[in-house]
């Protein structure tokens, strides 16, 4: 039992910062550390990352087949002089002033119709707005080339635009050339003036949209001021997103053997 009085009471372990279990300890936490950071770090990179891809699409907007164009960029982009009506030159003039349309089979055959478009689209006719922002062109695919889109939700006979170009005799030469409906002016040598309205390097938006079979828009000839004016009209309901598209009609395509449109 004495034996018992000889055994120095036992310590405490020593408390040296450099005792092994301490050292472990630490090498432990650091390398802990290390490890969260480069997980941190990693995340964070991840992070960037996926933020870029969002930010990506944003700044490929202006290329030339995303973006939108509007009528202030015709002339630069398309080469297209831009105007908003129907321009008459100098040498029609006086045989289009000088003849009544409203002796035209288009009108005195459908007179209700007529002056049901003069009331409802004429006002338009008078009051350009050259900032209309409903419409606009981009690059519908290689096979259709540029076409015209909505912006904006455009009810069943909603007034697109006019088909602005200029008044030409005997032209038909180009893709972009509707017929103008008074057919028996005869100018002074006695000649039939075959009138058309062209709008291949001078015109507006309308001239880009494309032909369908099935169109959500319709040409309107509209008797105005003496003059037939042609208007695109929503033929049906268009929603934002979706392209605005007018059929040519047959005697579009007959008289054109090859179509190239810009
Ligand atoms: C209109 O075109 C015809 C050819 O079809 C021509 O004979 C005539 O001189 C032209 N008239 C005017 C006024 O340009």
């Amino acid at each position: 039992m004495g034996k018992a009085f000889n055994t120095p009471i036992p310590q405490k372990p020593s408390s040296s910062v450099f005792s092994i279990s301490k050292l472990a300890y630490v090498a432990c936490f650091l390398g802990g550390l290390l490890l969260g950071c480069q997980q941190y770090n990693k995340f964070t990179q991840q992070q960037q990352e996926s933020l870029q891809e969002v930010v990506k699409p944003v700044a490929q907007v202006d290329a030339w087949d995303t973006r939108r164009y509007y009528p202030e960029d015709f002339e630069k982009h398309f080469g297209l002089r831009l105007i908003h009506q129907l321009e008459v030159p100098d040498s029609l003039k006086k045989y289009v002033d000088a003849h009544d349309i409203r002796k035209d089979p288009t009108y005195s055959q459908n007179i209700e119709l007529s002056e049901a478009y003069a009331r409802v689209y004429g006002p338009f006719l008078d009051h350009v707005h050259d900032d209309d922002r409903r419409i606009y062109v981009k690059w519908a695919g290689p096979e259709k080339h540029f076409g015209v889109f909505a912006d904006t939700y455009l009810p069943p006979n909603a007034f697109i635009a006019e088909y602005s170009g200029i008044l030409t005799n005997s032209s038909f030469s180009t893709d972009y050339e509707w017929d103008y409906y008074s057919h028996d002016i005869v100018d002074d040598n006695g000649n039939v003036l075959k009138l058309g309205v062209d709008s291949q390097l001078v015109g507006n938006i309308a001239r880009f949209v494309n032909h369908d079979d099935d169109p959500n828009c319709g040409i309107v000839y509209v008797p105005w001021r003496n003059r037939w004016r042609l208007v695109y009209v929503a033929n049906k309901a268009i929603f934002p997103g979706e392209e605005l598209s007018i059929s040519y009609g047959p005697n579009y395509w007959e008289s054109r053997s090859e179509v190239v449109k810009v």
